[in-house]
């Protein structure tokens, strides 16, 4: 969905991506579901996490009885069929597909086709929950997100992968734009490539290049760059020291790969998360007083559920006064 498309439709496109796996997507895909859909929001929450869905375990879906597999596979004819309830009404799942590998990985058409069902969901918000990596499925998921947001963990592993993540996303946007321009996209393709001294080139490299040899290209990658507003949250953060790294990556993306990061916080790291995962039920319904779910409730807020069109403020303030405390759940 563009931007534009998003302003007639009033519609958002959450995608929550990371390089590394393990990092709290799910988790954190799951509580963005769960706080929009308590603000009264209509959302659908989708698994895209081929191979390794577990989304539904998060929302406290036990055993999803249609998947994504049974729409690719012809026996639904579109992604409203295979909408699966979750405890938390309104919210809405499309359970992802597990443990089969050969569906692990869909080819092009798959994609398309998905996607184009996506833009056909009726929803004011669709979050949609990524695998780790930078697999083309992966990325092109992540980009057709009016809101992508990435997740990493203070880990020098998570953070390196990270930063991949949003190269190969940056790459696979300026490759799609210029792929009938050979001369572009060999100047352009080198934002993938370390140099010889092993330091990446600046993408203030790349743009100064254009400029000389071809202007117009260069106006192109501007607008294309600042169109690209990822935002980034750091989760699992156990000292002070690490919380200063938000900003620090952002400046770091900023300074080599030419778009803004926007950073939203941090959520700390919490050991109630981990245990609370096994009885099924929503971590922010289990342990809403937890540091980390007001960790999380802290982030959303700031991010754009404060932007929700529906007196919103009213609603923030309804749902989140106590921190977490007044949402209204059927395990209360
Ligand atoms: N803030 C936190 N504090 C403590 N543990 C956490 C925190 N966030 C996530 N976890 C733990 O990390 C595990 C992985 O989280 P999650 O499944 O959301 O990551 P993921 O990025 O979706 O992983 P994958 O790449 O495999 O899909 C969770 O099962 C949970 O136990
Ligand atoms: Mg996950």
């Amino acid at each position: 969905m563009t931007q534009d498309q998003e302003l007639s439709t009033g519609r958002k496109i959450w995608a929550i991506g990371s390089g590394k796996g393990g990092v709290g997507k799910s988790i954190i895909a799951a509580a963005l579901g769960i706080s929009l859909s308590e603000l009264g929001q209509r959302v659908i929450a989708i698994d895209m996490d081929f191979g390794n869905a577990n989304l539904h375990s998060f929302l406290g879906v036990r055993y999803p009885r249609r998947t994504i597999a049974d729409f690719l596979s012809g026996k639904f004819k579109d992604l409203n069929s295979i909408l699966i309830d979750t405890p938390i009404t309104p919210l809405k799942l499309i359970s992802g597909i597990g443990g089969n590998l050969l569906n692990s990985n869909p080819w092009h058409a798959q994609k398309l086709k998905i996607m184009r069902y996506i833009d056909r969901l009726e929803a004011d918000h669709i979050i949609i929950d990524l695998g780790a990596g930078t697999s083309y499925n992966t990325i092109d998921f992540f980009l057709s997100a009016s809101n992508p947001i990435v997740i990493t963990t203070p880990e020098t592993t998570a953070i390196q992968n990270v930063y991949n993540f949003l190269r190969a996303s940056i790459f696979r946007i300026l490759q799609n734009a210029f792929r009938a321009d050979e001369e572009v996209r060999s100047i352009v393709e080198k934002v993938r490539e370390p140099m010889h001294d092993g330091n990446t080139i600046k993408m203030e490299d790349i743009r100064q290049e254009l400029f000389n040899k071809n202007p117009e290209a260069h106006e192109k990658l501007s607008k294309l760059l600042d169109s690209f507003h990822p935002n980034l949250i750091m989760n699992m953060i156990l000292s002070n020291e690490e919380t200063k790294f938000g900003p620090s990556i952002c400046d770091v993306v900023e300074k080599y790969l030419g778009i803004k990061l926007d950073y939203s916080g941090f959520i700390s790291f919490d050991k109630s998360i981990r245990s609370s995962i096994s009885p099924g039920i929503p971590f922010l319904v289990e342990e809403p007083n937890s540091k980390a779910a007001m960790d999380i409730l802290d982030v959303l807020l700031n991010r754009d559920i404060g932007q929700v069109q529906t007196g919103a403020d009213l609603l923030v303030a309804v749902a989140f006064g106590q921190q977490g405390q007044n949402l209204k759940l059927p395990w209360r």
